[in-house]
Order: structure tokens, then C-alpha cells, then sequence
């Protein structure tokens, strides 16, 4: 008889609670129809406490019926190492205690790869979940954090078929690489009722297909006050004819208040605090536009089949614009693109291969048969 299999699973970030939640479900479901003799998945969740208002963080856990974390490691913010560092000094003892068969991490935060370097030190499997995604760009703490963790990991999940070629190219061996697509989507698949009946619209006022949702967070658009300045100044150009609704960041506020760049009340911008999941998804679906520097989002816009613009250089989810609605864009031409997109020269695309609401089986099934 096979013995049962122990996970634990790590979350620390706004964009790591959507890529749990569905393994959560599915382990639940897995055990409550195993018969007899066949393997039991025993499964406990840390939470490292990387995000920890509770719009950025106990929002998800409420929208996603994701239960209390067994663990909560309370570390907060800080910069890179000291965050980095705090991660690993409080999992350690929680990785020793548990000894579990697989460490389960996902996504690309500072928590992913903290947690993902204590435990292959101690000697325990790691899965990464989102493996493989890469922006070639090193200036993005998430890409150090990606490559960190894809080349510790034990098995690597990816979400698209790009992915796999990127860790071939790295030297990853093909048996330890599965393609089971965007665990994300089941998230959003198994919400889609539920945006459907959200009210958010109505309360801001907004029309269907008659907005654009913008989100900005990324270091390099937000924490320099020259580009946050040209941004937010391009951003109020726009708001003067079409309605922006701007959800903001806790990064993106502090540096807007430091350097004196809040949007005054009459811009025409709508800047409210972090919206939750669903809202989010909502806002997502019925905007004319997305402008954002998210990679969750340019996933969801996809989906939606809604116009997205990303204000980055670059993208670790190149399928989002060979396949998806995304394109990419910069200050410079911002205004130009947006206009084009207003005017009814979107791209809509297709939905990737394996963005289908069963990722997250195909994961729990690689665990068994890895085990
Ligand atoms: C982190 C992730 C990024 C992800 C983003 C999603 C890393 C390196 N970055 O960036 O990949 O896209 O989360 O949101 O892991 N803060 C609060 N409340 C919170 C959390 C943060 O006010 O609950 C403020 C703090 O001032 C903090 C700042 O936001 O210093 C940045 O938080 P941090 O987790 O360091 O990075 P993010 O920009 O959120």
C-alpha cells in the first residue's frame, strides 16, 4: 500500500492566494473520494505574512474559502534580504518540524524562492508551481526569484508550453517537467458566477465596456518619481474623456504621497484602495481596457478576452500576446495606444492551451505519481 502523501503549501503574496486556493480545493476533493488503500493527501498551508493587510490578503482567503493557515509567519515588509532573510529564519523550523514529502510553492515572490532555499537545503522536494515563466530581465526581483527557484525545484509545474522550452534551454530535465496549465484560471473559472453578481460598477458609477481599469505596482514604473510623474500625468490626460478607474497599490500610494503625485479629487481618475478578487475579475471583464504592469492580470484579460496594454518592456507570459489580448507599451506611446483601443482597434486573441479550470487536478495527479 502506498503511504499517504504530506504537502506543505506556502503562500505570502496577493497574486500567490488565487494559485493555491484551486490545490486546496482539489485535495479536498481527492481525499474525500479516495477509497481504501488508495493515497491521502495530508496537507498544511504557511502563510509567511509577506502581505498582510487584509485587502491585500484576508480578502482572498474569505472570496476563496481558503481555510486559516496552519502556519503564519507574520514576517511583513521589508527590503529584499531583510524580507528574504526573515522568510527563511521562520520556515526553517516549521520545515524541520513537518518534514513534509513536497514543499508546494507557486508563483514568483520573495516567499516562493525564501521558502523554496530552506527546504532543498534540508533536503526536501520542492514544486513549483507557475515554473518555467521568464522576462529575461534581471532588474525584475521576480525573474531572480523564478531562476532561483525553477533551478532548486524537484518537479516544475508550467502553466504553457513556452515555459518548458525556457527551462530546456536552462538545462532542465525533461522528467521532471510537467505542463499542466494555469492552475490561475481555475480560480477564476470557478468565481465566474460570482463577478457576474458583483456590484462594483454600479458603485463607482461605471458602464459596462465604457472604462479603463488600470493597475500599477512594478518597482520600475512606480518607485522612480520621474516615471510614476509621467505616468500619472499621461493617465490624466485620459481620464479628462474616458472614465480610469485606478485600484492603487500600498507601493504605488506611498510613492505617489512621497513625491507629491496624488491625482487631485477632480482628475477624473478614480483612485480607490486594493480592490478584492472578485471585484477585480469584474472590473477585468467589463472594462474597455486594461493598463497594467501585473502579471496575474494580463493572464485575466486574456481569459476575458478584454484589450490589455502593459506598461513594462517585457513579459515572462509571452502567450498572453502570441495568443492573448495583451500587447505591451511604454510612456512614450501610451496615449497613442490606448486612443487606438478606445477607437475600436483591440486585440481580443484566443485562450491558451490548458487554461481550461483544471490545472489544479493535473498538479495534485503529478504529486501522487511523483511521490
Ligand atoms: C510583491 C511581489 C510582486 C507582486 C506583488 C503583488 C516580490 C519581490 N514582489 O510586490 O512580485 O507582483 O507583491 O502585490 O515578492 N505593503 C502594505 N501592505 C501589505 C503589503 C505591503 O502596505 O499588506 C506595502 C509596504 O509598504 C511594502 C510595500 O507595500 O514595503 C511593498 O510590499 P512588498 O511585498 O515588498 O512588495 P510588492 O510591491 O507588494
Amino acid at each position: 500500500m502506498k503511504k499517504n502523501l504530506k504537502l506543505l503549501v506556502v503562500a505570502g503574496a496577493r497574486p500567490n492566494f488565487m494559485k493555491i486556493a484551486p490545490l486546496l480545493w482539489c485535495i479536498r476533493a481527492h481525499n474525500n473520494s479516495t477509497v481504501n488503500g488508495e493515497v491521502k493527501i495530508d496537507c498544511k498551508l504557511v502563510h509567511t505574512g509577506q502581505h498582510y493587510d487584509a485587502q491585500m490578503s484576508q480578502v482572498f482567503f474569505d472570496e476563496l474559502g481558503i481555510p486559516a493557515p496552519d502556519f503564519n509567519l507574520e514576517v511583513g515588509s521589508g527590503s529584499h534580504a531583510a524580507q528574504t532573510a526573515e522568510i527563511m529564519k521562520r520556515f526553517e523550523p516549521v520545515c524541520a518540524a513537518e518534514k513534509p514529502d513536497w514543499l508546494v510553492v507557486v508563483g514568483d515572490v520573495n516567499s516562493t524562492m525564501a521558502c523554496t532555499l530552506v527546504a532543498s537545503k534540508m533536503g526536501t522536494r520542492v514544486a513549483h508551481v507557475e515554473a518555467g515563466l521568464r522576462s529575461f530581465d534581471r532588474t525584475m526581483p521576480e525573474e531572480i526569484n523564478r531562476i532561483v527557484t525553477d533551478s532548486l525545484a524537484d518537479l516544475l509545474l508550467t502553466p504553457s508550453e513556452d515555459a518548458g522550452v525556457n527551462l530546456h534551454r536552462e538545462g532542465v530535465a525533461d522528467s521532471k517537467i510537467r505542463c499542466v496549465g494555469n492552475v490561475m484560471i481555475d480560480s477564476l473559472m470557478a468565481n465566474l458566477n460570482k463577478i457576474d453578481s458583483s456590484s462594483i460598477l454600479k458603485k463607482f458609477g461605471l458602464e459596462d465596456g465604457k472604462f479603463i481599469y488600470v493597475t500599477l505596482h512594478r518597482p520600475s514604473n512606480v518607485d522612480e518619481a520621474a516615471s510614476l510623474g509621467t505616468i500619472v500625468k499621461e493617465l490624466t490626460a485620459i481620464a479628462g474623456h474616458w472614465p480610469v478607474v485606478f485600484p492603487v497599490h500600498p507601493r504605488t500610494r506611498k510613492r505617489m504621497e512621497d513625491f507629491g503625485l496624488l491625482p487631485k479629487e477632480n482628475s477624473g481618475m478614480k483612485l480607490l484602495g486594493p480592490v478584492g478578487y472578485q471585484e477585480s475579475l469584474a472590473l477585468t471583464r467589463h472594462a474597455r481596457c486594461v493598463l497594467t504592469d501585473s502579471g496575474g492580470l494580463q493572464e485575466e484579460s486574456t481569459y476575458f478576452r478584454t484589450p490589455c496594454l502593459t506598461l513594462r518592456p517585457n513579459t515572462e507570459r509571452p502567450v498572453t500576446i502570441t495568443i492573448g489580448s495583451n500587447q505591451l507599451t511604454d510612456v512614450t506611446r501610451l496615449r497613442a495606444d490606448l486612443e487606438k483601443v478606445l477607437k475600436g482597434g483591440e486585440k481580443i486573441g484566443n485562450i491558451p492551451p490548458l487554461w481550461d479550470g483544471k490545472s489544479a487536478g493535473r498538479i495534485v495527479q503529478s504529486l501522487i505519481d511523483s511521490n
